[in-house]
């Protein structure tokens, strides 16, 4: 139930830091350290490569995940839109392991794959946030999310779930093979839960900031780069859902190769500044952008933020940044809906599981 929330998607984005808490609590062993069943841990070590399929939401928590278990478990990792992988196939390594990302664990576009690959005698994994679903029992493994029901059709808590969940795989399984983690995931964790707590406690600063960026505009531009780009695609995808603003998430190097010609006078561009290797040509794209008119909505880590900054996020792991910079980006998009009047929970032309291809 709802309860005092006005709805759903409000509710689910505030329940995040609670979800991560739960995630850490779930994956923990007697003494404290996380842990995965080890034939899963042994299923992606056996593995050259990893196939990550998922689509929407989930697909854009597949590309931060890609970052886990590449950085942590040294796995080279591809990320595909399930739609395609089934009629466009790539040339599959030696010993591929296929990780079906699905908050509901019925998305048929996933499921074509799986059905696919397992005929050509290839193992499966499962990340989802309903035991026993359709993905979940027809794939060798399961890894549950733990978000608990999800009823906006709008996904929020189920991606920042996803998202720890695949540091935790990709930490366990780096660990199992002796790399050295320089940080305490388990920490880290918690350190993220609070940071959103803070986060969800601003909405009133982010409702104004949707009111000043995003009340009159026909469309909107999310840009970052590294693992903010991936975040700025998801921003996207959520504002346009459920506001039906048009908007596009692009790579900050991009800007130059055509969507530059674009931005108008006054057209917002949201962009992401969490990652300090590349703070500088994230805000040197943030000027190229505002010379030619554009109202910039910078949203920045704290201690990389500047004077004209929108949004400072607090500080967490670098690798993490993601579970935290979505959360202005929800509120973003929920607002804007709000403004509005757009119906939030349940957008036009869209279901909560696409059981159809
Ligand atoms: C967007 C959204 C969708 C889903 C997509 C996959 O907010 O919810 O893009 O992420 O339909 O659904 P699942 O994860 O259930 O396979």
């Amino acid at each position: 139930e709802k309860g005092t929330y006005p709805h759903y998607m409000l509710k689910e984005i505030d329940e995040q830091p609670l979800v991560m808490r739960k995630i850490v609590q779930a994956y923990q062993n007697e003494s404290n350290d996380l842990t995965i069943d080890p034939s899963i841990v042994g299923a992606l070590n056996e593995a050259d490569r990893i196939y990550i399929i998922a689509c929407g939401t989930s697909y854009h928590a597949g590309l931060v995940g890609k970052q886990f278990i590449e950085k942590m478990a040294k796995i080279p990792v591809e990320v595909h839109v399930a739609s395609e992988f089934s009629y466009n196939m790539p040339l599959l390594s030696e010993n591929p392991l296929f990780v079906f990302i699905s908050q509901s664990g019925e998305t048929a576009d996933s499921r074509s794959v799986l059905v696919q690959i397992k005929e050509q005698g290839y193992k499966a994994l499962t990340i989802t946030n309903v035991p026993g679903s359709t993905l979940s029992r027809e794939a060798n493994y399961t890894l549950l999310l733990h978000a608990g029901p999800e009823i906006a059709v709008a996904s929020t808590k189920a991606y920042t779930a996803q998202i720890a969940v695949l540091a935790i795989l990709a930490n366990v399984t780096g660990r199992s093979k002796g790399i050295e983690m320089e940080f305490d995931l388990v920490q880290d964790l918690g350190i993220v839960a609070n940071a959103m707590e803070v986060l969800c406690d601003k909405k009133e600063e982010m409702e104004e900031v949707a009111r000043q960026f995003l009340s009159t505009t026909r469309n909107c531009f999310f840009i970052g780069r590294a693992v903010d780009f991936y975040v700025g695609l998801e921003g996207a995808l959520k504002l346009k859902e459920i506001s039906y603003i048009q908007a596009e998430g692009f790579a900050g190097g991009e800007l130059k190769h055509g969507t530059i010609a674009l931005i108008e006078e006054g057209t917002p561009v949201v962009a992401l500044a969490t990652q300090e290797s590349v703070n500088l040509s994230i805000r040197g794209n943030v000027k190229e952008v505002v010379a030619r008119g554009a109202n910039p909505c910078i949203i920045s880590m704290k201690g990389l933020e500047e004077e004209d900054d929108s949004f400072v996020i607090p500080e967490v792991n670098e690798l993490l940044t993601p579970l935290i910079s979505v959360v202005p980006l929800q509120l973003l998009a929920y607002y804007a809906a709000l403004h509005r009047d757009c119906d939030v929970d349940k957008p036009r032309n869209l279901a909560k599981s696409v059981t159809v291809e």
